[in-house]
């Protein structure tokens, strides 16, 4: 699949799913955000980009919190994210763009955040390059995935009480149920990439939950992890 293929994809996602509440859904609430958060660090007066920012959650979260916000997503889901903003203004700039292209901000942002995209984009290389020039010098990349050592769906765990790997050193397409495909890479593929953007790697988080019910107490369905701009 190309990239514009992907974008189609999100395209017809965005008429076809609930939109998200203002904290995400279950597993952005209860594990992404407070990572993101976390890693990212007081966010007033800091210029953040979304990078991939769907309907937008994240970037009006960001923007309560005070920081100054651009939004770049290409799909249609940009539609919604300036719904949001349209009934609850919070000066968010929202751009339509693919970050594999390019989007002319390089040198700009204290941080760059992209939250569950890079793990979607068939040409992640050059998302994760663009987003690395989107900073200034100490800037701060953090971006998560769905953990690639770990992608069998929570379902899985809770009927097997562990989940498998077969195929994990090779890159593949997943097909997910009801939307766009995972592009699974090897951790190794996108650590390598961070610091050959000429980021340095500061700190990884494998989100948990304490319910021991839940797959999250054991085995961490996402990473998290924070680089900062040399
Ligand atoms: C799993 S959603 C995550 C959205 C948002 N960050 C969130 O956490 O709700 C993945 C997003 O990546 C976006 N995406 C796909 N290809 C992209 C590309 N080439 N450039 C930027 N975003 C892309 C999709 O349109 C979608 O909004």
């Amino acid at each position: 699949m190309t990239n514009r293929d992907v974008i189609a994809a999100w395209d017809e996602h965005s008429r076809t799913h609930t939109p998200f509440g203002p904290q995400g859904d279950f597993a952005r609430e209860h594990l992404l955000n407070p990572a993101v958060f976390t890693l990212l660090g007081p966010p007033a007066g800091l210029r953040v980009l979304d990078a991939g920012c769907g309907g937008g959650y994240l970037s009006r979260l960001l923007a309560r919190a005070g920081a100054h916000v651009t939004g770049l997503e290409p799909s249609a889901y940009i539609a919604q994210a300036r719904a949001a903003e349209a009934a609850e203004p919070l000066d968010i700039r929202y751009v339509q763009a693919d970050l594999s292209a390019g989007f002319g901000d390089d040198g700009v942002y204290d941080a760059v955040i992209a939250n569950m995209v890079l793990q979607d984009i068939p040409d992640y290389g050059a998302a994760m390059r663009h987003c690395a020039a989107a900073l200034r010098r100490g800037g701060r990349l953090i971006f998560s995935l769905v953990h690639p050592c770990f992608e069998e769906p929570d379902a899985a765990w809770a009927a097997k009480g562990y989940v498998a790997v077969a195929e994990y050193l090779r890159e593949h397409s997943q097909p997910q149920a009801g939307g766009p495909p995972l592009f699974h890479r090897p951790l190794s593929a996108y650590l390598n990439l961070v610091v050959e953007a000429g980021c340095a790697i500061r700190r990884i988080l494998e989100p948990r939950l304490d319910d021991p019910a839940d797959r999250n107490a054991h085995v961490p369905s996402f990473i998290v992890v924070l680089a900062e701009r040399g």
